[in-house]
């Protein structure tokens, strides 16, 4: 378990991290994202120290990293891998020798470590590329070899600053397989910081999201991209999904308030998992009398849960869709009435 308490960074007069709390669970798959300058790298590099907090804790499995001296905390990074946007591999060395550079202090067999870097060669499969150098690999290829050289030394935890962020779309999703992968053979918690809402979309469980050096919001992934509170969130959770309001809605003369009896009530409900193979507009019309048109759905998947959005009109006698709308509130969707239209229009 990672926890961090009250953690401030202070460059000068400028505070970059704000008392940042965050626990991280073993195994998980943690994101964190944010903007450009949100303090993220400044943020995951207080895990390992490479840039000490100013006041706060850190605790790995327990162990206050900030107090430990400068051995001991040799010995605890040995505990924790990290990958980088620019892979930072060594350009004079071969795939192979890149992979055993962390195993170089190591006391264990020549054997011993041939074999350990042989079988994650193979685990990220870059066997057949163990003698070439960086510049003849592909982007993917070198991440490969950062995230190899991460895991050699069978570390707990792998921190990963915008590990995709230089990768196109394809190599980028092989790269999160790999993590996922990585994961869950080994049980390696993984913290990933990123601006890429897909990153966070596709393999993280929880999130936190930073700005100006705070949290703002976190939680598990399912919970956030259903109900993001902040707009900042919002913002970020529209750039992967489809947008709150179609654009056919903007075209439609929505009013506040009923003004004819016959003008049709527009509702925008949203819900998950199962509950969408559930009949629900099929039981308002065959319950409450009254008529529903579907104007828009979309559906979405975040990692294996379902997300539906549907806007409809209903409409009927006032008393039938008042009862239809209670109905609504009883069931675990989200429902809410967002304007009416003239029966004409
Ligand atoms: N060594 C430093 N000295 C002074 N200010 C710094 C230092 N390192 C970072 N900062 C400032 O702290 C803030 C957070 O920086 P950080 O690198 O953590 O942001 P980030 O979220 O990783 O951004 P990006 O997405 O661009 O990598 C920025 O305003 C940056 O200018
Ligand atoms: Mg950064």
């Amino acid at each position: 378990m990672i926890e961090l308490k009250h953690i401030n960074k202070i460059y000068g007069h400028f505070k970059a991290l704000d008392d940042i709390n965050l626990s991280i669970e073993d195994g998980d798959i943690f994101g964190i994202i944010g903007q450009s300058g949100a303090g993220k790298s400044t943020l995951i590099r207080c895990i390992n120290m490479l840039e000490p907090p100013t006041t706060g804790e850190v605790l790995v499995n327990g162990k206050d990293m900030t107090t430990l001296s400068q051995r001991e905390l040799r010995e605890e990074r040995k505990k924790i891998g990290m990958i980088f946007q620019h892979f930072n591999l060594l350009s004079g060395r071969t795939v192979y020798e890149n992979v055993a550079f962390p195993l170089e202090l190591c006391h264990i067999s020549k054997e011993e470590k041939d074999k350990r870097i042989m079988d994650i060669l193979e685990l990220v499969g870059l066997t057949p590329y163990r003698d070439k150098y960086p510049a003849q690999l592909s982007g993917g290829q070198k991440q490969r070899v950062g995230i190899a050289r991460a895991i050699v030394s069978n570390p707990s935890v792998l921190l990963s600053d915008e590990a995709t962020s230089a990768l196109d779309p394809e190599t980028v999703k092989s790269i999160l397989q790999l993590l996922k992968d990585i994961n869950k053979k080994l049980g390696i918690t993984i913290i990933m910081i990123t601006h890429q809402m897909e990153v966070i979309k596709e393999i993280a469980r929880h999130v936190a999201v930073i700005e100006g050096g705070k949290i703002i919001e976190q939680g598990t992934v399912v919970d956030l991209f259903t109900n993001p509170q902040t707009e900042t969130l919002q913002n970020f959770v529209g750039s992967v999904m489809s947008s709150e309001y179609p654009e056919q809605l903007s075209h439609m003369n929505l009013q506040k308030e009923k003004k004819n009896p016959d003008d049709l009530t527009v509702m925008a409900l949203s819900f998950r998992g199962d509950v969408t193979n559930e009949p629900i507009i099929a039981s308002l019309i065959k319950k409450f009398n009254v008529d529903v048109s579907i104007l828009y759905g979309s559906i979405d998947y975040i990692q294996n849960v379902c997300f539906g959005k549907l806007i409809i009109t209903i409409s009927g006698n006032d008393g039938n869709i008042s009862e239809a709308l209670s109905h609504l509130q009883t069931l675990p969707i989200k429902s809410e009435v967002i304007g009416y239209v003239s029966n004409d229009d």
